[in-house]
């Protein structure tokens, strides 16, 4: 039966049983007290006591939409990806997210955008978890938690504070290229469709004849890309806190679906030995002259979800959600993400969470998992153990054990990636500002980063803070302290 012809023409209770009154409790006499045998409001507490799941540690506010992703060039030749193959289209969800701030906050506070991707394959999802920045603040996963707390709240007054922020930055130079990101316009986007997407990591792409490549990707806005100034963006966040919610949401519904040109960047394998500087190195981009972009295919959003809840809030975005075609690097960031996205959603969802409507594939599976709180679907198979004798799956060894990996060899240490030619913290941070960004778009970083260090940072932190830019460009750093030194 469908779900439409279930829908009784009263109220019900979450049982089906019809209940007796939408607007009051069953209580002695009209002015009497309140009975514990009325179920339905006792029903009606409890389960809003328990309408929230945690919210994301980080990324909590966020806003998503259906879609799908259509092939328009063939690069076959790199992968054997079913979703990336010619003429192929495959229905998808997107979530676009803030990083640092909870659930309410403002949709204009200054800070990276999430960009997560989920794509329905012939072979299970394949979710692609970036940014809508090309790097990150740190290379390795030991500091996340600590880069994640210098930018949230302080634990004795519970606010954010740009000492603790700067303090973070200015002791990890690493950080240099993705704060002036941060600081430019991308740091403020318009819109969730006026901003690109990018994998960020570096991924392996392995081909029908298992050779390897490596890629990364970059989905670029078919909108343009638009972004706040500070001062208007502090106007908004007042006037409309949910302002990209509201557009991303609106502009589907009106029939205005927004796309995204997907490209990759391909590197071959044996080049990853003795690039200039490490290319899994997440703070650092590949420069297009080396490695320029390729066309892959489009993604368009055309449907909102019926019920935020259920297909944006309990969607559970996964890197180790890897088909065969692509694999991880050796990108250290990647590795420590492996782990650490089924382990919160296992936390945040509870360990049945992908059979809820947006993390369920639409490919067949024939796991051997069973049992867990909410499970609601049943066992695949009645033989729960492998290998059994009664027909259950066996692996498919032939056909899926690909060659998805790389050659590693060394004593086991506690360092930092290994010094290459081209490594410097600050070289690439430095090129944007003086390559990249034209007079006004420098004008407004120096602006931004002046206007954030006058903030609440304190000297030494301060200091370091106008030594840090003049290392990524020295008359910026100039600029900025100037701009402070009268502020
Ligand atoms: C969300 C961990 C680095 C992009 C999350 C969540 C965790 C996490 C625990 C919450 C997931 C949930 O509750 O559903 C980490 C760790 C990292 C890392 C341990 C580094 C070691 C990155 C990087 C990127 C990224 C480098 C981008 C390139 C995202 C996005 C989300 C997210 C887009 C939101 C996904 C969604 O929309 O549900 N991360 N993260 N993270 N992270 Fe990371």
């Amino acid at each position: 039966m469908s779900d439409a012809a279930q829908q009784a023409p009263y109220t019900t209770d979450n049982s089906g049983i019809p209940v007796e009154s939408d607007e009051h409790s069953l209580t002695v006499g009209r002015d009497g007290p309140i009975l514990l045998q009325d179920h339905y409001l006792i029903e009606k507490m409890a389960q809003f006591n328990r309408e929230r799941v945690p919210e994301r540690v980080v990324h909590a506010k966020g806003s998503g939409a259906y879609g799908f992703f259509e092939v328009t060039n063939d690069v076959s030749q790199f992968t054997k990806a079913d979703l990336f193959q010619p003429g192929k289209r495959t229905p998808m969800l997107a979530r676009f997210s803030t990083v640092a701030g909870e659930q309410g906050s403002p949709d204009t506070w200054r800070d990276p955008r999430g960009f997560a991707l989920k794509f329905y394959t012939e072979l299970g999802n394949y979710d692609m978890v970036g940014n809508n920045t090309p790097v990150f603040f740190v290379r390795d996963p030991m500091k996340f938690q600590d880069f994640i707390r210098s930018q949230k709240r302080r634990p004795d007054n519970a606010l954010r504070d740009h000492d603790m922020q700067w303090d973070f930055w200015t002791l990890s130079p690493e950080s240099a290229h993705m704060v002036t990101w941060l600081m430019g316009d991308r740091g403020i986007p318009r819109t969730y469709r006026h901003m690109d997407g990018f994998s960020s990591h570096t991924y392996m792409w392995v081909n029908e004849g298992g050779e390897r490549f490596w890629v990364k990707y970059r989905f670029k806005t078919d909108q343009g890309i638009e972004f706040y100034a500070q001062e208007e963006a502090d106007r908004v966040a007042g006037e409309d806190a949910d302002i990209h919610r509201r557009d991303l949401f609106d502009a589907i519904e009106r029939g205005d679906h927004p796309t995204w040109t997907m490209y990759v960047q391909v590197m071959p394998f044996e080049d990853a030995a003795d690039y200039r500087f490490n290319p899994f190195d997440l703070t650092k981009v590949w420069p297009y002259g080396d490695y320029p972009l390729i066309e892959v295919g489009r993604m368009t959003l055309d449907e909102n979800p019926e019920d935020w809840f259920i297909h944006i809030e309990q969607a559970s975005f996964e890197p180790s959600n890897l088909v065969p075609g692509i694999g991880p690097s050796p990108d250290k960031m990647l590795l420590g993400r492996l782990f650490s996205y089924p382990d919160t959603h296992r936390y945040r969802i509870g360990p049945n969470y992908t059979q809820l409507p947006p993390n369920r594939p639409r490919s067949p599976i024939a796991s051997y998992a069973k049992d867990g709180p909410m499970r609601y679907e049943p066992a695949r198979v009645n033989a729960v153990y492998a290998p059994n004798s009664y027909g259950g799956p066996d692996a498919d060894t032939a056909r899926f054990g690909e060659p998805a990996g790389w050659y590693s060899a060394g004593e086991m240490v506690h360092e930092a990636y290994a010094s290459r030619r081209d490594d410097s913290d600050w070289g690439q941070a430095g090129t944007m500002v003086r390559e990249v960004l034209d007079d006004a778009a420098r004008e407004r970083l120096a602006s931004n980063i002046a206007g954030h260090l006058l903030d609440g940072v304190t000297r030494p932190v301060l200091e370091r803070a106008l030594a840090y830019w003049r290392n990524v460009d020295q008359n910026l750093g100039d600029t900025v302290a100037r701009t402070v030194e009268a502020g």
